[in-house]
């Protein structure tokens, strides 16, 4: 069957390099001849009929932007009354023959059903978290290291310069990746990953310790998920201010910074403050590296529909782009790993992570 016309929605958070993607798809599309229809607001576009022809024109000088041209949602269909069916109602309406799904663990998962369903899709794997397996890389990720890793240095002078602790809560939902890896970049001085649950005393040992050789100040860098062990639980636990959970029933994570600032300070005497580096994470123009990526994988993936194949993601491995089947992006959560953890020992005298 010959491919004459596609679909492109982003779902989920937002990140740097969304725009490059659908920029791709289309100059992709237009020299095979292929005509593409943008949904808006990712899968709830498919439930309120709200779309946008997409051409050249319309996505010239994006490549560099931020954000998306065509406005994301968490809208899951499964939620709402006959959404499944209106979703594919709609896709035989607008006369799609494949649809590019661009999103992170919540819209490849609805790819997948869709797929299971009988609809063409092809899913692009972008989120800040890294999480998806599948791959080695998501686009956006670069972007949200390099921001977290700038604001970290800028930390750290008015960290010294106070003599104070700064506790940094970054992004990443149950994925330490962006922690470990900005954390690195800036020279933290502890680490805390959902990877490993981690003590308030193990943190306040390191800050003491600090203190006790002459450097009064530390840099704390925490993952939003991170799991905290009180001493008398059972379990480590979230530290959540949100408990409302989002479309797909995953808790809103934050909160966890301004816990341990406050349980440090009141173990060590020492003033501790908090800064949830939050959404500028994934705000703002995509690094060159993210911008590449989005653009490697955006005609990749017009390329595969254009071939006719479908129910797979494009995925970076060893530097080449593949194919992989939808369903293995959303298998299983990729989290850091031991090697990692390894690394992160070496250089941070942190929680259970000093040599
Ligand atoms: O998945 C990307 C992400 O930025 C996570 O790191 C974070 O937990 C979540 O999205 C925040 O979502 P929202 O923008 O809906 O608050």
């Amino acid at each position: 069957m010959s491919v004459k016309k596609i679909g492109i929605l982003t779902g989920g958070g937002d990140c740097p390099g969304l725009n490059a993607v659908i920029r791709a798809v289309v100059t992709r599309a237009e020299q095979r001849g292929v005509d593409v229809l943008g949904i808006r607001g990712g899968w709830r576009g498919f439930l309120d009929n709200d779309t946008e022809v997409l051409t050249r024109q319309r996505t010239r000088g994006i490549l560099h932007e931020g954000g998306t041209i065509l406005g994301t949602t968490r809208t899951n269909p499964f939620q709402e009354k006959g959404g499944p069916e209106r979703v594919v109602a709609a896709f035989a309406a607008w006369k799609l023959d494949g649809l590019i799904a661009v999103g992170g663990e919540g819209t490849l998962s609805l790819a997948t059903k869709f797929h299971e369903r009988g609809l063409k899709v092809v899913g692009v794997p972008k989120t800040i978290d890294n999480d998806l397996s599948g791959t080695e890389a998501t686009f956006g990720f670069d972007t949200a290291i390099e921001v977290a890793t700038e604001l970290i240095d800028r930390l750290r002078t008015t960290a010294e310069a106070h003599e104070r602790v700064m506790v940094v809560e970054v992004m990443g939902r149950h994925a330490g990746w962006i922690a470990v890896h900005a954390g690195l970049a800036g020279g933290a001085d502890v680490i805390v990953v959902p990877e490993r649950p981690t003590t308030i005393e193990e943190i306040t040992k390191v800050v003491l310790m600090r203190r006790a050789e002459g450097k009064p100040f530390s840099i704390v860098v925490i993952a939003e998920g991170a799991l905290i062990q009180e001493s008398d639980a059972k379990e480590a636990h979230l530290v959540l201010t949100n408990i409302a959970p989002d479309a797909f029933g995953r808790p809103r994570l934050g909160g966890i910074g301004a816990h341990v600032a406050r349980c440090i300070e009141d173990a060590t005497g020492i003033e501790s403050r908090t800064t949830v580096l939050g959404h500028v994470q994934r705000g703002g123009t995509p690094t060159a590296r993210d911008r590449v990526l989005a653009l490697r994988y955006g005609a990749r993936a017009m390329d595969v529909l254009a071939d006719g194949k479908s129910g797979v993601m494009v995925a970076l491995r060893a530097d080449r782009i593949v194919e992989v089947p939808l369903a293995e992006a959303t298998k299983q959560r990729k989290t850091v790993d031991a090697e990692w953890l390894a690394l992160a020992d070496v250089f941070c005298a942190g929680p259970g992570l000093a040599p």
